[in-house]
């Protein structure tokens, strides 16, 4: 007997895609436990694209809980990280795993300190959703670290508490946000609308109009739209339930027309509310609006929708081609219009499907 005891470390690395909302969040009714005002739909990005990878480990030799995000260390201790870390600890299990000589009982992890290393793979807080990747991979790994018992539907909600757009990130293909009915938000959470093999012809290609990080973040945005502006109310109660109805059909009938019709029309009117705030809020410049012009005169000029363009809070055009030829055709059409690193202030393009540049020549 005696001695020091063996020390150990239990870590777990997961890997989590960005989602971007067709149908956007914007407005919450409770800003302690983020619930939102209106239900939202997104598509979750490809993994091997935008993803934050997170690797989470705990060890009886750690002093303190401490993170690093891209390789330096950040403070652990706002409200919403708080939050999360504690719904998990409240719901962690018994960890045994003989072969490493780990043996840890739930009530262990109140004491338990933590190491969390995360790598964005594109940058942060441009108008990316970063947070999304970033808080739903931190939210997945510690609950395998923990061994929690929830469902991803269940992670969903706690994930959300770090930050909104984050719970729908939980689960691949499309994904509605349900805003819920119940004060403590046990009802606010993300279901999964159909898996990312459903519609898997559509090409996601991002123009990173600028990776800098945006002036007005999203939460102080979105509480000075709801303290503001008029038009947040009739978009919430009015607008977007028919849209949530409608987007859902199109999905389910991957009829892009009326898909890309409303995602256009509800990232426009998500912009129309920043306007609408005061003072106003502008998240897109000129390049996002000349890309605007550009997407809307093809699809006129084809008589049918062939590209859907979101804005989220940055200037950064999120475009969804409805089949890999028409992207090969936007990307044509965007290098030649927008070429990057030039004076259209355009600084590169990610783009969903690789394949596609042998098409575009
Ligand atoms: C424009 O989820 O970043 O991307 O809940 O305050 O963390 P918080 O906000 P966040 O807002 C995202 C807003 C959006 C639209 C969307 O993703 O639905």
């Amino acid at each position: 007997m005696g001695g020091e005891p063996a020390k150990w470390v239990s870590m777990v690395t997961a890997r989590t895609p960005t989602n971007i909302a067709v149908i956007k969040y914007w407005g919450k009714r409770d800003e302690t436990l983020i619930l939102p005002i209106n239900d939202s739909i997104s598509v979750t990005l490809d993994p091997n694209h935008l993803c934050t990878t997170t690797t989470v480990s705990c060890s009886p030799s750690f002093d303190q809980d401490r993170m690093w995000l891209n390789g330096k260390e950040i403070s652990l201790q706002g409200g919403r990280f708080q939050s999360c870390l504690r719904e998990i600890r409240a719901r962690a299990q018994d960890v045994e795993d003989e072969k490493k000589g780990i043996k840890i009982k739930k009530e262990d992890w109140q004491n338990l300190h933590l190491h969390i290393a995360s790598y964005n793979n594109f940058p942060t807080a441009a108008g990316l959703a970063s947070s999304a990747a970033g808080l739903a991979c931190l939210v997945f790994s510690l609950a395998k670290l923990m061994n929690l018992k929830e469902d991803n539907s269940q992670l969903s909600a706690i994930a959300r508490q770090g930050s909104g757009s984050a719970c729908r990130s939980l689960y691949g293909g499309f994904v509605k946000w349900v805003m819920g009915k119940e004060d403590n938000g046990s009802d606010s959470l993300a279901v999964q609308l159909a898996d990312e093999k459903h519609w898997d012809e559509l090409v996601i290609i991002i123009a990173v109009v600028s990776a800098r990080q945006k002036e007005t973040s999203s939460t102080s945005g979105m509480r000075d739209t709801v303290e503001t502006s008029a038009l947040i109310q009739h978009r919430a109660k009015e607008v977007v339930p028919k849209r949530i109805i409608q987007m859902e059909d199109a999905i389910q009938k991957r009829d892009f027309p009326s898909f890309a019709r409303l995602a256009c029309t509800d990232s426009n009117q998500f912009h129309a509310v920043c306007l609408d705030t005061y003072p106003p809020i502008f998240y897109m410049n000129d390049t996002s609006h000349r890309i605007i012009s550009c997407v809307e005169k093809w699809n006129r000029a084809e008589g049918t929708p062939q590209v859907a363009y979101t804005f989220d809070a940055g200037p950064n055009a999120v475009m969804i081609a409805r089949n890999r030829k028409t992207a090969a055709l936007l990307l044509q059409r965007l290098l030649y219009n927008f070429p990057p690193q030039s004076d259209t202030d355009l600084d590169s393009y990610i783009i969903g499907d690789k394949s596609i540049l042998e098409d575009a020549g």
